[in-house]
């Protein structure tokens, strides 16, 4: 991490404001909470539901290429075994003796001490530990009726490809997306949301001919990658596009990207961009029997198609947009000219759990508090707005610490000539607009 890019904010900051604010929480809570499993609040859940829309509505809803996919959590138990899960989805894991302690063996810097209690020779052998979660089917549990919930939700895909090219009459090029929850036996789940045991992914399978363009398919693909982080609004100098190398990659990857965020412990991954050939198609092909291959009618042949991926988390992404939206500055006041400090979240508008705070200026004047009501009920079917009422500083900076866009203050002038006062987040600039233009003013900056 270079001097410029430290962190501008610590994940205890973050954490913090997390919960004081309803963002996300740790789940089960009361009982201690349990290892790498959150909940998100109130407006957590609206952040997090504002990034996948972001993400479908990039996706599937504005391209005529990508169709749309849920397939269940659980599958059947040979999808694991021919995507290679079973054999090879695992993780290396030391235990220290002494102290108990559990790592990731690629984590530690050596074998020879432990990095908790610092007792040397008390690690173990590096053991392979499978991380897929198991549970059992039917009321017996033996290993008949054992299944697993899905590490990724790309297989359901790929069983499913000839059911969906077939019903939805498409012909490569075209995609497959959807997003739904996955689960890995994280063996040291941590970095907050980073990584869970229970975690949300979105993924496209774009399948193209073998026709000498599957690199051009997988460089757009990149670039469409690149183009959403910046449209909402990720700061360019904490992402990167890390390019596997040829040993970097699987062996049967031609090529491969990841997506990189610099978190406050260094850069973290955010989403896989890979050229995966035909592996998955024909793995499901062999143990299953069955023709997975696309025919194409036009040209009466027969094909297995080339898969271009693209696999992002989208509980890192929210907390890519929680951290990177995080700011911390020193504010004068407008009339005293007292300087405070105050924590800004500068969400992309479109993300933005509540778009416009709206509030009278004093709540025992029924006058305004009624007129801060109707304006807000007015907007609620456009924008998503809340109501509030307070003192006037605090309702300010808690709308900042949740990074609503704007903030609209019912006060006296309101009754007289119709017009409200809106505070943008971010400069703190106020204008007077009035409240039959406020729609419109909104739909212009949102
Ligand atoms: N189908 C490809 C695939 O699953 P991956 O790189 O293993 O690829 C894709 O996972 C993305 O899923 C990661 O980039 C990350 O954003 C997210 N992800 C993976 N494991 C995660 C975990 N334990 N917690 C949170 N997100 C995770």
């Amino acid at each position: 991490m270079t001097t410029d890019q430290a962190p501008h904010v610590t994940m205890d900051e973050i954490t913090a404001l997390a919960k004081r604010r309803g963002f996300i929480f740790q789940s089960s809570e009361i009982y201690g909470g349990i290892g790498g499993f959150f909940d998100y609040g109130p407006l957590g859940a609206i952040l997090k539901r504002n990034v996948k829309d972001a993400w479908w509505r990039e996706m599937v809803e504005l391209r005529d290429d990508v169709v749309a996919f849920d397939s269940s959590i659980i599958m059947h138990p040979s999808t694991w075994i021919a995507s290679g899960h079973v054999a090879n989805f695992s993780d290396k894991m030391v235990d220290c003796r002494n102290c108990k302690h559990r790592f990731r063996a690629d984590h530690l810097a050596s074998l020879a001490k432990c990095p908790d209690c610092g007792r040397s020779d008390t690690l173990t052998e590096p053991r392979a530990f499978n991380l897929m979660l198991q549970t059992s089917i039917g009321p017996l549990e033996d290993s008949g009726a054992r299944a697993y919930l899905r590490p990724e939700t790309a297989q359901g895909i790929f069983v499913n490809f000839k059911n969906i090219y077939q019903s939805a009459r498409k012909r490569p090029p075209f995609g497959i997306a959807q997003i739904g929850k996955s689960f890995r036996n994280e063996i040291t789940p941590g970095n907050f949301t980073f990584r869970m045991r229970e975690f949300e992914q979105a993924e496209l399978e774009y399948f193209v001919p073998d026709d000498g363009n599957d690199l051009a398919s997988y460089a757009h693909w990149v670039t469409a990658r690149k183009k959403w982080y910046s449209d909402y609004g990720v700061r360019e100098e904490r992402l990167r596009f890390y390019e596997l190398s040829e040993n970097e990659r699987p062996h049967y990857a031609k090529a491969g990207t990841d997506v990189e965020y610099l978190f406050p412990w260094g850069w973290g991954e955010l989403e896989s961009i890979a050229h995966r050939g035909t592996y998955d198609l024909d793995a499901h092909m062999q143990l299953s029997g069955k023709d997975l291959t696309y025919f194409d009618e036009v040209s009466k042949s027969k094909y297995t198609p080339i898969l271009i991926e693209s696999s992002a988390g989208m509980d890192r992404t929210t907390l890519t947009m929680l951290v990177d939206a995080y700011d911390r500055e020193t504010v004068s006041d407008a009339e005293s000219g007292k300087k405070t400090s105050r924590v800004v979240l500068r969400f992309h508008p479109k993300i933005a759990p509540v778009q416009a705070g709206v509030f009278p200026l004093a709540r025992n004047k029924a006058e305004l508090v009624e007129r801060a009501r109707s304006i807000e009920r007015g907007l609620r079917p456009h924008v998503r707005t809340l109501y509030d009422e307070g003192n006037v500083g605090q309702l300010y900076r808690r709308q900042d610490e949740i990074g609503t866009p704007f903030c609209l203050m019912v006060d006296y002038q309101s009754i007289d000539d119709g017009t409200v006062t809106v505070r943008e987040r971010d400069s703190m600039r106020q204008e007077r607009v009035h409240g039959d233009a406020l729609r419109a003013w909104m739909a212009g900056r949102l």
